[in-house]
């Protein structure tokens, strides 16, 4: 074992280049003060994040995705995480929403980028583009990079999730640099943990929502999820 986090743990993988993913049935909200165990939560974010990285990378932009190697695990590319959470909006929602008391839901004129410090100790404040370069957490070129492929995942993941009727509401995600290449490519997952995903229909919320604001029948929602993306798991 390298790393044992909330959702998930990381052990080494068959080669230096390489680690496994494993994703567990835990659930965190409010810096870990809130837990529970919500059965087979794993197995199902292992396969939506499976999916939606294979379709990222099928336009080009590099993950570290490389393969689903059972119900729990996946095989992908180790990286140095640099340590900011990227949060994309679509809408108001959840802390935005907070901020401003604007009502969630609402759209945003323009997608909006924000950044959080990975920091579990300091709560993953919120930060600007210029703390990530003076703090230098990575540099110019790599916030580009990252500004870049955010938004084009995002266009991606609007249509997926689009056609099947939800809309994304916001996303999180997190890249590493890549040990092999040196190059930033993105890491983690792409799951309802990460994502705020509401029925276009009736904005039901298929998402951790549930769980945090405790609405019940998570595995419901994230089942409904991978279901509607018709992913064979
Ligand atoms: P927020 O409204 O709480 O700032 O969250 C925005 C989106 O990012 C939402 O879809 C949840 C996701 N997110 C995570 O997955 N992990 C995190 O640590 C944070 C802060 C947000």
């Amino acid at each position: 074992m390298l790393y044992d986090g909330k959702a998930k743990t990381i052990f080494e993988g068959p080669t230096s280049d390489t680690v496994i993913q494993y994703f567990k049935d835990d659930a965190t909200a409010n810096n870990a003060e809130k837990h529970a165990i919500i059965d087979g939560k794993g197995v199902l974010n292992n396969s939506i994040s499976d999916f939606l990285m294979r379709k990222i990378q099928e336009i080009g932009i590099p993950t570290h995705y490389i393969k689903k190697i059972n119900m729990r695990e996946q095989l992908v590319k180790k990286v140095e995480i640099i340590p900011i959470e990227v949060l994309v909006r679509n809408y108001f929602a959840g802390s935005l929403s907070k901020k401003f008391c604007i009502k969630e839901g609402t759209p945003l004129a323009d997608t909006l980028i924000e950044y959080c410090l990975k920091s579990d100790e300091l709560g993953d404040p919120h930060i600007s583009s210029e703390h990530i370069l003076n703090i230098g957490l990575c540099s110019f070129d790599e916030l580009e990079l990252i500004d870049e492929y955010s938004l084009r995942i995002n266009d991606i993941l609007r249509g997926i999730f689009y056609s099947i009727g939800i809309n994304l509401i916001d996303f999180k995600l997190e890249f590493g640099i890549c040990k092999k290449t040196k190059e930033v490519i993105l890491a983690d997952e792409i799951s309802p943990d990460t994502c705020r995903l509401w029925d276009l229909k009736t904005n039901k919320k298929l998402d951790k929502d549930r769980f945090r604001r405790d609405l019940g029948d998570v595995e419901g929602a994230y089942q409904e999820v991978l279901e509607r993306l018709d992913i064979k798991s």
